[in-house]
């Protein structure tokens, strides 16, 4: 099966388990997932404030891997594009942060993900949202139309993550900012043992060592890339998981220390659009 159907059957399945009031409690790796189950890459990504500001039902079918709205510095009247939005969490919490002027974009390929994203839309009373069917490496809308592009934890289900990259930076706005949580790996890690830590993660197309992550959004043509350790994993939180697999936990350990995180990726696009008051603008 193709990855995309992959990770369509997948997501379609977490959304409908959301539909019946359980919870998603992991990214993907199959071992942690359950209601009952503390996943320490899905749980207390939201606080309080944000919890309350949303449906109950936005929050229980969360499957990110950090809290891009609470890093990315949104704007009243700006307009946000969430890649792989799922259940619509965060562009709920985004057209809040953007208000009545500005606007939140949706974006996912599995239907039954939007059939929940827009009915959490539905509960919350929030207008200024529109959620879009479609690929993240095909990104629905016009050259320079978006301030802000935020995922969680989608990229690094891509199966080519370069064209997601190319679209994100045509869409986005001269100055506009990337500005994403994702899983990424840092540093060499033997393959198989990258290959079991990132099915415990969930990452089914795998995801990017960080210095490829940066040359990767530099060859989009981004500039002032950062990338910042939001939580490391190490093999204590796949333990259980790895042990399934047959895997000598104990014996991988020490190369799996700090080399498994997510990450708030951050990248801009050059140029910016033209302030009202510089000579010019305005004529
Ligand atoms: C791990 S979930 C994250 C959902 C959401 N961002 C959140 O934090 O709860 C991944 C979501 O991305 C969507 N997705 C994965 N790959 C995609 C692609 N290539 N194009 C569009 N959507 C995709 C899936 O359908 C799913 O809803």
């Amino acid at each position: 099966m193709a990855i995309k159907d992959v990770v369509k059957e997948k997501y379609g399945q977490a959304a409908l388990r959301a539909v019946d009031g359980q919870g998603n409690s992991c990214c993907g790796g199959s071992a942690s997932c359950g209601p009952e189950t503390w996943d320490p890459i899905t749980s207390n990504l939201y606080d309080e404030q944000q919890k309350a500001g949303v449906p109950a039902e936005a929050m229980l079918a969360s499957l990110g891997c950090g809290n891009p709205t609470a890093l990315a510095e949104l704007k009243a009247g700006e307009t946000v594009l969430d890649l792989g939005s799922g259940g619509g969490i965060d562009v709920l919490l985004s057209a809040k942060r953007v208000g009545p002027t500005g606007k939140a974009y949706g974006l996912d390929m599995t239907d039954e993900m939007l059939a929940l994203a827009r009915e959490n839309q539905r509960k919350s009373g929030v207008g200024n949202i529109e959620f879009l069917k479609g690929e993240i490496e095909h990104i629905p809308l016009p050259d320079n139309s978006v301030d802000v592009i935020i995922s969680n934890c989608v990229i690094n289900l891509s199966g080519d993550k370069d064209a997601v990259l190319r679209e994100a930076y045509r869409v986005l706005k001269p100055g506009g900012r990337f500005a994403v949580s994702d899983v990424v790996v840092r540093g060499e890690v033997p393959a198989e043992v990258r290959q079991n830590m990132l099915l415990w993660v969930g990452c089914i197309a795998g995801a990017l060592e960080e210095q490829e992550y940066r040359s990767k959004l530099a060859a989009a043509g981004f500039e002032l890339i950062d990338v910042e350790p939001t939580r490391t994993y190490d093999v204590e939180d796949a333990r259980q998981f790895l042990t399934g697999q047959g895997i000598d936990v104990d014996a991988i350990a020490p190369q799996v220390e700090g080399k498994f995180m997510s990450a708030f990726v951050r990248a801009g696009k050059p140029g910016r659009a033209k302030e009202c008051c510089e000579p010019g603008c305005c004529s």
